[in-house]
């Protein structure tokens, strides 16, 4: 089926929890990633069951048994006493003096993957998932202070790119800064960068 010119994720869309009703009757999801697409029609369900992680799937409303993208969401916090110094300045630095130093709760982005149907066709909808994740943490009647969305990026161009554009930082400035902190080994690939938005500055 071509994609159309435009797809607005509000107008064109529905938006459900992901669970195996949901995955039996809809086509199965594939977006060129072969570990997000397993995750999602396996791993998934039992992050689910488990309380480990929340996925929620966009529907086309024009074709009912096509998921356009999906995201795993997950409670998690940014312990700023164990981040280097410089890293710790870069994420605090929109923090009020008194707070600094803190555990930041925070939301984790565990895994988002766009449809191969609508992914990189310039339709931005990697990018009203996170615009929406933005607003969704950030209303007046989300039940927990939120300060942070976080995502462990795969580390390649196109993905550090997408998560630029949308106001994302990198923690860690350089890849050595951060492969230190894992305590990585030369011989070891980094094979995500850990990036943050500030949900003070949505
Ligand atoms: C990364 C991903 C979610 C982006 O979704 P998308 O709907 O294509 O993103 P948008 O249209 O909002 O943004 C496009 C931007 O993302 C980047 N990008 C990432 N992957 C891209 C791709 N395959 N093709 C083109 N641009 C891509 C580019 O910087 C692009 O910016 P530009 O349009 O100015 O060139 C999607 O490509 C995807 O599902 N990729 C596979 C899984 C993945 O990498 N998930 C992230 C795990 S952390």
């Amino acid at each position: 089926m071509p994609s159309p010119d435009s797809f607005i994720l509000e107008r064109d869309a529905v938006m459900c929890h992901y669970t195996e009703y949901v995955a039996d009757y809809c086509e199965p999801f594939y977006c060129k990633d072969k570990d997000l697409d397993e995750f999602f029609s396996k791993d998934a369900f039992l992050y689910d069951t488990e309380l480990l992680g929340k996925t929620y799937a966009w529907i086309d409303t024009a074709n009912p048994t096509q998921i356009v993208a999906m995201v795993t969401l997950a409670n998690d916090s940014v312990k700023a006493k164990f981040i280097a110094g410089s890293a710790r300045n870069r994420l605090q630095r929109s923090v009020a003096n008194a707070k600094r130093g803190m555990n930041y709760p925070a939301v984790l982005i565990g895994r988002l993957g766009v449809s191969a149907e609508f992914r990189g066709k310039g339709l931005n909808i990697g990018s009203q998932i996170l615009d929406f994740i933005k607003g969704w943490f950030c209303t007046s009647d989300n039940k927990t202070g939120c300060r942070f969305i976080v995502v462990d990026a795969y580390n390649n161009e196109k993905t550090l790119s997408f998560y630029e554009k949308n106001g994302f930082k990198p923690l860690y400035k350089t890849e050595q800064e951060e492969r230190d902190f894992l305590g990585l080994s030369p011989n070891e690939t980094l094979n995500t960068r850990f990036m943050f938005f500030d949900l003070k500055l949505a």
